[in-house]
């Protein structure tokens, strides 16, 4: 049965799989991001809760967007578990050093599926995933810039928290 459904698609099983750990990935990283988003929201970073809340919808569309393409290409898309999530964090600071963490990684799987796409000769999917290439690069962008706000305004006074959590959302609105 799999060989046959394999004489209908071009997409070798090894990059069918690394793409449903993408989507996997990708699903994840929304359900991260809105586990930051209500931690920032109760503890008075509103503006950054918004912030962390478009990122989660972003995430949803990257898994969305992969999820899909599996499908389109003749592969079968599997729906991915909904893995356990960080819900409490020890600081302001510590959410971005995490989200910045996860972006890395994330980096570190589409980049292991363009070294596949190179070894399979799939070209086709190589050419999906340099979108991913470059919002990743994005994003690592943005969550290092939050970082550097950490450096430059002080998260302990009452001033500082909120001067942080008016700059951060800002990082989201030029990217919007
Ligand atoms: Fe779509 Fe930020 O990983």
């Amino acid at each position: 049965m799999k060989d046959l459904l394999r004489t209908h698609t071009s997409l070798q099983e090894g990059i069918e799989k690394l793409l449903n750990l993408q989507s996997k990935i990708e699903n994840d990283a929304s359900s991260k991001y809105l586990a930051m988003a209500s931690w920032l929201d109760r503890n008075g970073f509103e503006n950054t809760a918004g912030y962390m809340y478009k990122q989660a919808e972003e995430e949803r569309t990257h898994f969305l967007k992969v999820f899909k393409y599996i499908t389109e290409i003749g592969g079968i898309a599997i729906t991915p578990v909904v893995a356990e999530v960080k819900q409490e964090f020890s600081s302001f600071k510590e959410v971005f050093e995490i989200a910045l963490q996860n972006e890395i990684a994330v980096t570190h799987a589409v980049n292991k599926i363009i070294a596949k796409c190179r070894l399979e000769n799939d070209y086709a999917t190589e050419e999906f995933m340099m979108w991913y290439v470059k919002e990743q690069r994005e994003e690592e962008i943005n969550a290092r810039r939050a970082l550097e706000l950490f450096d430059l305004i002080d998260e302990d006074s009452a001033s500082g928290k909120f001067e942080l959590d008016k700059q951060i959302a800002k990082i989201g609105s030029v990217e919007a």
